[in-house]
């Protein structure tokens, strides 16, 4: 690779030179108080120009962003409906934005492209197909095994879809969905493995109109019932099982679990249609008649053609629920045009995949995350990209899998998560330089910071330091990348930095009380105007977005830190709310404190996030036990047995430990910050290191808390 010096500053509107000047203090507070104490390096990398001879952008140079981007900021009107011109719509229409980020001024609403009626399924499918597109390859699924040795054959299921085949496919959930009597409007959960299928159940609700709620076929039936019942959904199209690795997980179980669940809380769902995908009763699955169906049944009795349902361009597309600070899983709420235009521009412009010359797509999100949602399901698909769909995990049967599958396929752009890389990483080089990845264009990360030296193993090892990289940050919320670097010319990465905002987003810092800042320093991260993908609300509590989303009159405020330098490149500093994100996954620390308090001995918990090798962080939970019960490993077990029961496996505690007393302030409150310090400085720390202490009630704990740490 060549290291080129840092590139000239970025003019972005807004961040002008005679900003930077003044600003000379607060940036060198900042460089003190981050980037020096985590001993980043600012490296500037570049690509060679001959890859940009071999892969051209649509964007020639970083010039030509800067003018778009001006574009999109100064013009969001004329920027975006110039680009949604390029969709069908089967109406045009009448508004392009309006807005209100001003809770003082009245109820928070984003609306985009009013008047307009389209459908993403038939932008997804349809119109490529009708482009003469059909036969080309949408999905490949990569199963979990590399033969089919433990199940009697994928239930019938294809290795691969053309378009056409897909647009069928679909076709045929939909008509089996309205047999079911699933309407425009009506919500379907979705619990499903990562094979090809699930994209085309999402795409099957979004052509009648219906709303999907994808739920990770990691959770547990609790979580499972706790969203099928907050989104109220009428029906679920679930799976008889899968293998992860070498582990069978019998999905179908866990769904007429949670199902019971929900009738209990007196919300009845009224149907399921089953995939098929172990064959033979390897998941040990039973019917309910009446209620359940299998997919491969249902579906060869029902039409491949199904009329599209042409929906207002706010027509709800899908509720993805995701991990708050307090109380329970958020229902992000996303619609239609807004997010199709949103999705398929970022896919566009940050992976830069080129069906027409045979690039292969692999996103290993899962489809129950918002990864997947907008870069399997609909960003790949509107681009008429071909993709693999990767059923299993990296690890499985050995740890060169990514690298085996890059080979076998010619993937060309790889879209993966720091925790993924960080964990091969540590397994050793030769794992990656025995497979030859020749075909490997541009490599992406997402869903947490990517340290410096896993982003320089995966440009150097995985690269070859020959592929850009592009970090992306963004949210459920965002709905699409939000800032990232495009892999065009001029444009300088530095590891660790999602550098620069995607176009239309306008990323600010805030101070504490809701000030913008300026120039190179640090604050909270929030966005200053709409961009199509916004949320619109969390289903059946928009006051509750609004408190959330919106408490600084005129933001967004993302919940994220983040740090601004002199070139105007964004690093995400860490969650500024009591969010802890492990392995990429989002968690709520009140909702593992509630797993916790719901064990008969425990009186109370009080969980935080800690720094972790691979995880990125992982759980650290004290816990107080009720007066009478004794602490025991025994207990110890059961109590993370407990939490991934109701959570899920990803949210299990790594660290319990017993503490008979939480530091509280007079008025109650546990002073977290004290306990995410002591959890991550351990014994060794002072007393003194943990800031002010004079408001707690009683300063002893914090000696019992240092002295008992595990
Ligand atoms: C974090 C995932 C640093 C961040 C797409 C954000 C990141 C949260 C990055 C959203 C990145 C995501 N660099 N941090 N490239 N990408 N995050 O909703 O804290 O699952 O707020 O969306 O992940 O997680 P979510």
């Amino acid at each position: 690779h060549a290291m080129r010096p840092p590139p000239p500053l970025f003019h972005l509107p807004g961040f002008s030179s005679a900003r930077h000047a003044h600003s000379s203090t607060a940036r060198a507070a900042s460089v003190e108080g981050t980037e020096a104490s985590r001993g980043v390096e600012e490296v500037v990398f570049h690509p060679a120009d001959e890859y940009f001879q071999q892969v051209p952008h649509h964007y020639d140079h970083v010039e030509d962003y800067l003018v778009h981007y001006e574009k999109s900021i100064k013009d969001p009107e004329a920027f975006w409906s110039e680009i949604a011109r390029n969709f069908h719509w089967e109406t045009p229409w009448e508004e392009t934005l309006s807005y209100n980020f001003n809770r003082s001024a009245g109820p928070i609403h984003v609306r985009f492209f009013h008047g307009g009626e389209t459908n993403i399924a038939y932008n997804a499918l349809d119109r490529h197909v009708a482009a003469g597109l059909g036969d080309r390859i949408a999905f490949y699924t990569e199963r979990n095994d590399l033969e089919p040795i433990r199940e009697s054959g994928p239930g019938g299921l294809k290795d691969q879809y053309t378009y056409r085949e897909a647009l069928e496919e679909v076709s045929r959930i939909a008509n089996v969905l309205k047999s079911m009597g699933v309407k425009r409007g009506d919500k379907v959960g979705l619990f499903l493995p990562m094979v090809a299928e699930l994209p085309l159940a999402m795409l099957a609700c979004a052509r009648i109109g219906a709303v999907h709620t994808v739920v990770f076929a990691g959770f547990s039936k609790e979580a499972l019932a706790d969203r099928l019942c907050d989104a109220g959904c009428k029906a679920v199209i679930a799976c008889d099982g899968v293998f992860r690795g070498s582990k069978l997980i019998p999905l179908f179980h866990t769904v007429d679990a949670a199902i019971q669940l929900c009738n209990e809380r007196g919300h009845i769902i009224e149907h399921t249609l089953v995939l098929k995908r172990l064959g033979g009763d390897v998941a040990g699955v039973h019917l309910t008649p009446g209620r359940d169906v299998w997919w491969h049944e249902a579906t060869a009795k029902a039409s491949s053609s199904c009329p599209v349902e042409w929906v207002p361009s706010e027509h709800p597309l899908f509720i993805l629920y995701t991990s708050g600070s307090t109380g329970k899983p958020k229902g992000v709420l996303h619609t239609t045009g807004g997010y199709m235009i949103q999705a398929a521009t970022t896919f566009r412009h940050v992976f830069n995949v080129r069906p027409e010359k045979n690039d292969i797509f692999l996103c290993t999100a899962d489809c129950g995350w918002i990864t997947g949602h907008s870069y399997v399901t609909y960003g790949p698909l509107l681009n008429g990209a071909s993709q693999v769909v990767f059923e299993g995990v990296p690890s499985y049967p050995d740890v060169g899998r990514l690298w085996h599958m890059v080979d076998k396929y010619g993937i060309t752009h790889l879209y993966t998560a720091p925790t993924a890389i960080r964990s091969l990483m540590r397994e050793g080089d030769e794992h990656v330089t025995k497979y030859a990845r020749s075909s490997l264009k541009v490599l992406g990360s997402v869903g947490e910071p990517i340290n410096p030296e896993a982003w320089k193993w995966y440009h150097e090892v995985v690269g070859g330091g020959r592929c850009p990289i592009v970090d992306t940050w963004w949210q459920t919320e965002t709905g699409a990348i939000a800032i990232a670097p495009l892999p065009i010319k001029g444009w300088g990465q530095k590891p660790g930095s999602a550098s620069l905002p995607f176009l239309g987003i306008e990323p600010v810092l805030l101070s504490q009380d809701g000030k913008e800042l300026e120039g190179p320093t640090e604050g909270l991260l929030a966005i200053k105007s709409p961009w199509p993908s916004t949320l619109r609300s969390i289903y059946g509590d928009h006051e509750r977005m609004e408190q959330t989303y919106f408490s600084f009159d005129g933001y967004y405020l993302t919940g994220d830190n983040a740090r601004r330098d002199s070139d105007g490149y964004y690093w995400i500093t860490g969650r500024a709310d009591d969010v802890v994100i492990v392995s990429g996954h989002n968690l709520g620390t009140a909702e593992v404190e509630a797993a916790l308090a719901q064990h008969p001995s425990v009186a109370e918990a009080a969980v935080v996030g800690i720094p972790h090798d691979v995880k990125g962080n992982c759980l650290y939970c004290y816990v107080t036990l009720k007066a009478g019960q004794a602490p025991s490993p025994d207990l110890e077990k059961q109590l993370k047995v407990s939490v991934r029961n109701q959570l899920g496996a990803f949210a299990a505690p790594d660290f319990i430990q017993w503490a008979p007393n939480l530091p509280k302030t007079r008025s109650g409150k546990v002073m977290r910050r004290i306990l995410r310090k002591v959890a991550a400085g351990g014994k060794a720390i002072n007393v003194e290191d943990l800031g002010d202490t004079s408001t707690l009630a009683d300063p002893e704990v914090i000696k019992e808390l240092i002295a008992n740490h595990v």
